[in-house]
This record gives structure tokens, C-alpha cells and sequence, in this order.
């Protein structure tokens, strides 16, 4: 049963309420916290420290019974402070917190980087861009770092070969606007590839290029990561990195449900491995 004067109401914070992604993990949250009997209250913290401080505030003032987080960076401060008031957490998306500071679920990051890049490079990609979201969030430089991890092991010098973009958001917009700057430098220059750090951004991307008359996959291929419903949806289907969304927001709902039960039980790290759908947006370079 639920500690005396906490409420059954669990907070899930999420970076982006607007993105797909994020709506797959929130039904998994929800589907499990309704079989421990407790409801879910969404809070979006936009990529944003300042609205996760307040989110995390609000949980306290609400004296939610735990949260499930997905932290905007490596700072824990303030979920040390809501741990100090009896609110447990775990965190879902982030590879670089310890598993003594608390509980957490992550999707190897490194893998799907190196999954997405080998698939690049067995296509005969070698002049690659990378369309990062803001690097201050752990899965946009990991991914990163597996791409170039690829490239490595095939003998290309990553540090040549790969261009980085950082876009500030990791949405459609963001995805839409970097066309330019991708495509800097004029056709000489043009990428072989652009690798996006998440679908929203190359969905976005898709759009760009062809306002700009270019076609996919036959003036460049392009990957995306998460495998949202409308990868497969668009014409061509987007490759990409998918991740277990449904089921991680399950893994952390569980885990949150143990730790509200017991307290002072151990924290857990659960990994899970993302996987490379391969449709229509790659092909061979030619
Ligand atoms: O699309 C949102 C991205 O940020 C996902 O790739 C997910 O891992 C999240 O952290």
C-alpha cells in the first residue's frame, strides 16, 4: 500500500509532449500504472531545465507517489531533492547517471549509432551528416559517437568523413530548417547520407529536400532514429533505429512501482538493444 499522505498519482516527465515518441512511452507508463493501481500525470519540460525544476516542484506540491523522468541533462540535483522528500524516481533515456544515484532504463544509444552507421557505410556512404538535436542531451552525442564507431572500423577517418549539424530542437521544424546547411557548399558537397538523431528531425528533413527538388534515396539516403508510426507511413519509407517505446515505459513504470513499494531496495539499470528497420530512404551510393 501507499505510503500514509501520498497521493496514487505517479508524474511522467517527458521532453516533448508533441512527439511520437514520447506518446508510445506515455501508454506503456500508463498501461502499467494501472495495473499497480496508480494514475499518471503528464508534465512536458520542452528540452528546458528551468520548466523540468518547476515539474519536478509541482510533483513534490502534489505529493505525487513517484515520477518517471526523462531528464533534460546529467544534472540530478533536483531529483536528489524529490528523493529527499520521500518521492521516488526512475529515469528513462539516459545513459550517464549512475545506478547507485537511482534507477534508470535506457536503449543502448552507442549501439543504434553504430547499427545506423554500418548500414551507411555497407552502402557505400563515406561523406556523412549527422543531424544532432541539441548536444546537450546524452543520446544525441552517443549516437554520434556510434556513427563514428562505423566509420572506424571500416577504415574511414570519422573525423573527415562526418559532418555535424546541431539543430536546436530535435523536432520536424528544426528538421525542416537544416535543409540549407545541409545542403551548403552546393551539389559538390552534398552528404552521401544524413544520419538524423531523431525521426521528427528527419522527417522534417524529408520535407526540405524535396521543396528543394532533391529525391530520396537518389540524391542522398536518410536515417532516422526511434521508429515512430509515420517512418512507415511517408513515401519513402524512412529507414531507421527503432526503439522498444511501448516497452521501456513499462520497464520504468515498473521498477518506479518497486521502489514506492520498497523504498529502500536496491536501484536497477535495465538495457535494452534498438534495432535497424531498413525501408525505402537508403540505398546504395552510386
Ligand atoms: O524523439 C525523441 C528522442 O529523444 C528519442 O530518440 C528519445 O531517445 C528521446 O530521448
Amino acid at each position: 500500500s501507499l505510503r500514509a499522505g501520498r497521493s496514487d498519482s505517479v508524474g511522467l516527465l517527458v521532453l516533448d509532449v508533441t512527439n511520437p515518441f514520447f506518446t508510445m512511452v506515455a501508454r506503456g507508463v500508463e498501461d502499467q500504472a494501472a495495473e499497480d493501481g496508480l494514475t499518471v500525470m503528464l508534465l512536458n519540460s520542452a528540452e528546458n531545465p528551468e520548466r523540468q525544476r518547476r515539474s519536478l516542484r509541482v510533483l513534490a506540491e502534489h505529493r505525487a507517489a513517484g515520477a518517471v523522468v526523462m531528464p533534460v541533462d546529467n544534472d540530478v540535483a533536483d531529483l536528489l531533492w524529490l528523493r529527499e522528500r520521500g518521492i521516488p524516481w526512475v529515469l528513462l533515456d539516459r545513459g550517464d547517471v549512475a545506478v547507485d544515484v537511482g534507477s534508470s532504463v535506457y536503449v543502448d544509444n552507442h549501439a543504434g549509432g553504430l547499427a545506423a552507421g554500418r548500414h551507411l557505410v555497407s552502402l557505400g556512404h563515406e561523406r556523412i551528416t549527422y543531424l544532432s538535436g541539441p548536444l546537450s542531451l546524452e543520446q544525441c552525442r552517443t549516437r554520434l559517437a556510434g556513427l563514428r564507431a562505423a566509420l572506424e572500423e571500416n577504415g574511414v577517418e570519422a573525423g573527415d568523413a562526418v559532418r555535424l549539424i546541431e539543430a536546436p530542437s530535435l523536432t520536424a521544424d528544426s528538421g525542416e530548417k537544416a535543409v540549407e546547411e545541409v545542403l551548403a557548399g552546393g551539389p559538390r558537397r552534398r552528404p552521401q547520407a544524413v544520419f538524423c538523431a531523431n525521426d521528427q528531425l528527419a522527417l522534417g528533413l524529408l520535407k526540405g529536400l524535396g521543396a528543394r527538388g532533391l529525391s530520396v534515396p537518389d540524391d542522398l539516403s536518410v536515417v532516422g532514429y526511434d521508429d515512430v508510426d509515420v517512418a512507415a507511413l511517408v513515401h519513402p519509407g524512412l529507414t531507421t533505429v527503432a526503439q522498444p517505446k511501448y516497452q521501456i515505459g513499462r520497464a520504468a513504470m515498473r521498477l518506479l512501482a518497486a521502489e514506492i513499494h520498497e523504498p529502500r531496495g536496491a536501484h536497477e539499470r535495465l538495457v535494452f538493444t534498438p534495432r535497424l528497420v531498413v525501408r525505402g530512404s537508403t540505398a546504395a551510393h552510386r
